[in-house]
């Protein structure tokens, strides 16, 4: 039985971010915003019952015959984007899943109030991940939904990271963690990102790294707008989630959890900072997406290592790549597939001590897609990709928060803090710098040589072979 997966969003892009989750998810699997299950398709005048290939399980617990509710949890200082996320899906979440500060003036940007009320309230939020976790059977991990920029999903995102890491060591934890474009908001910008980055090293699995930068460009050519706002962003960022769980909410026999989509990608704990693209964003995921001519699972598997699908930025050095994991859905001809990997291999540089190793997932469409949109006949992907192109991000960041740093500027909010140290900076910088030259040093023909390869060095919940290889894919 294929595990089930914990949601927490957090702040107001978390939050925002798991609104459009959770609409794109729910469409797929026939479910209302109220949580009533469509059973029949009536969409030609006639009704007949609609075939189920999905499994709801991982992502939705179902509490009446017809009735599903989101296994997820959300959490925020103020109430504006919870109700919002009520109002727009009345009676989907379950009440005692969602929390807001009775203060509900938010973490004022800065990533020490946030920890504070993530330290202050820490209790509640274990308590309602537990209550969560009853009504499951074999609960697989947690992914976290936040920014890692403004104070709440930065800063008790960070403590709520370090929670989940010391209490359920043993499960998965991932994020899809959103960084800032350069047109910084606020100043302490730098300070809140360098501090989450630390528990992104530390404390999760994998991320799954997005910044406004790209979001930003990819959402004006996708909706050919001259305005581009996050409510279009976040339709790509939710793009990107629905692919990437599709082989475990439509199963077959390969990749049934998330455990064996990320042992793919992470080949030793530091190196888990993960870079998504997507092409073509079709109406099966954006509202008003363009129709695109027929194209091919080859077209979209080479376009997909392209700069302008990536949903994260990339300096201009050429990446080297660690792994990559692919899922394609629609029209699919294995032999375009096969095409597409052995191209795919000349065009990408692989670390001389990776496998070179590929992955391509054919996901499945859901039946509820083709009644709404028809039987389009066109391919849309989506890459995780674990590359040394992410070193140009943490530069960024680590040049950004020296401007500040080295004048001490801006810091009131943080010396005010009951709990933060200000040693943290420091040791988040040096931590982020670290794992910079762990990507550097991944570039290297030695690179494996220099890391103990341990049986801890796996992701997640791996005590025996077995459990590895849950899906007999035989795939690390
Ligand atoms: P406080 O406002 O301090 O309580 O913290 P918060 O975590 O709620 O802040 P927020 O999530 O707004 O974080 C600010 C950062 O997130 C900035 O870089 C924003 O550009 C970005 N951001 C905010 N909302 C969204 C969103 O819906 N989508 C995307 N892509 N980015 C967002």
């Amino acid at each position: 039985m294929t595990g089930e997966i914990l949601t927490i969003q957090v702040g107001q892009c978390g939050n925002h971010v798991g609104k459009h989750f959770w609409s794109q998810i729910a469409k797929e699997h026939g479910i209302g915003h109220d949580g009533r299950k469509i059973e029949t398709d009536t969409s030609n005048g006639a009704t007949k019952e609609i075939f189920r290939e999905d499994d709801t399980n991982p992502f939705f617990k179902q509490y009446e015959e017809n009735r599903y509710t989101p296994r997820a949890i959300m959490i925020d200082l103020e109430p504006s984007v919870i109700n919002d996320n009520h109002n727009f899906f009345p009676g989907f979440f379950d009440d005692r899943s969602s929390w807001v500060s009775d203060d509900r003036y938010g973490a004022g940007n800065s990533w020490a109030n946030g920890y504070d009320e993530g330290q202050k309230n820490q209790d509640t939020f274990l308590n309602m991940i537990d209550k969560q976790l009853d009504s499951t059977e074999n609960f697989e991990g947690f992914q976290l939904l936040h920014s890692v920029a403004g104070g709440t999903g930065s800063g008790l995102g960070s403590n709520l990271l370090e929670a989940l890491a010391d209490r359920y060591q043993k499960k998965l934890l991932t994020t899809y963690s959103v960084f800032p474009s350069d047109q910084s908001e606020v100043v302490v910008q730098p300070y809140n990102t360098i501090l989450t980055l630390r528990r992104l090293a530390e404390d999760s699995d994998a991320s799954i790294v997005f910044d406004n930068n790209a979001l930003l460009n990819l959402s004006g050519r996708v909706f050919q707008k001259n305005q581009t706002d996050y409510n279009q962003t976040n339709q790509l960022i939710a793009s990107a989630l629905s692919s990437i769980t599709n082989s475990i909410r439509f199963p077959s026999y390969m990749y049934t959890s998330l455990q064996s989509v990320f042992s793919t990608l992470v080949p030793t704990p530091e190196l888990h900072f993960l870079t998504p693209a997507f092409t073509p964003f079709t109406s099966d995921y954006v509202n008003g997406g363009m129709e695109y001519k027929r194209n091919t699972a080859y077209d979209v598997l080479l376009d997909l290592i392209d700069t302008p699908n990536l949903l994260v930025s990339r300096g201009t050095k050429k990446p080297i790549y660690l792994n990559a994991f692919s899922t394609v859905i629609g029209d699919i001809e294995r032999n375009d597939i096969t095409r597409a990997i052995s191209k795919l291999q000349q065009r990408m540089q692989f670390a001389a001590w990776s496998p070179t190793m590929i992955h391509v997932n054919i996901g499945k469409r859901s039946r509820y897609l083709r009644t709404l949109n028809g039987s389009q006949n066109h391919v849309s992907g989506m890459m995780l990709s674990n590359n040394s192109g992410i070193v140009s991000l943490l530069e960024k960041v680590c040049v950004s928060f020296d401007k500040i740093y080295a004048k001490r500027a801006f810091m009131n909010a943080f010396q005010q803090s009951e709990i933060f140290n200000t040693d943290d900076f420091v040791e988040s910088r040096e931590v982020t710098r670290s794992l910079i030259e762990e990507y550097v040093a991944s570039e290297e023909k030695s690179y494996l040589d220099e890391v103990l390869v341990e049986d801890e060095n796996m992701i997640g919940n791996f005590e025996g072979g077995d459990e590895v290889d849950a899906d007999g894919d035989n795939i690390m």
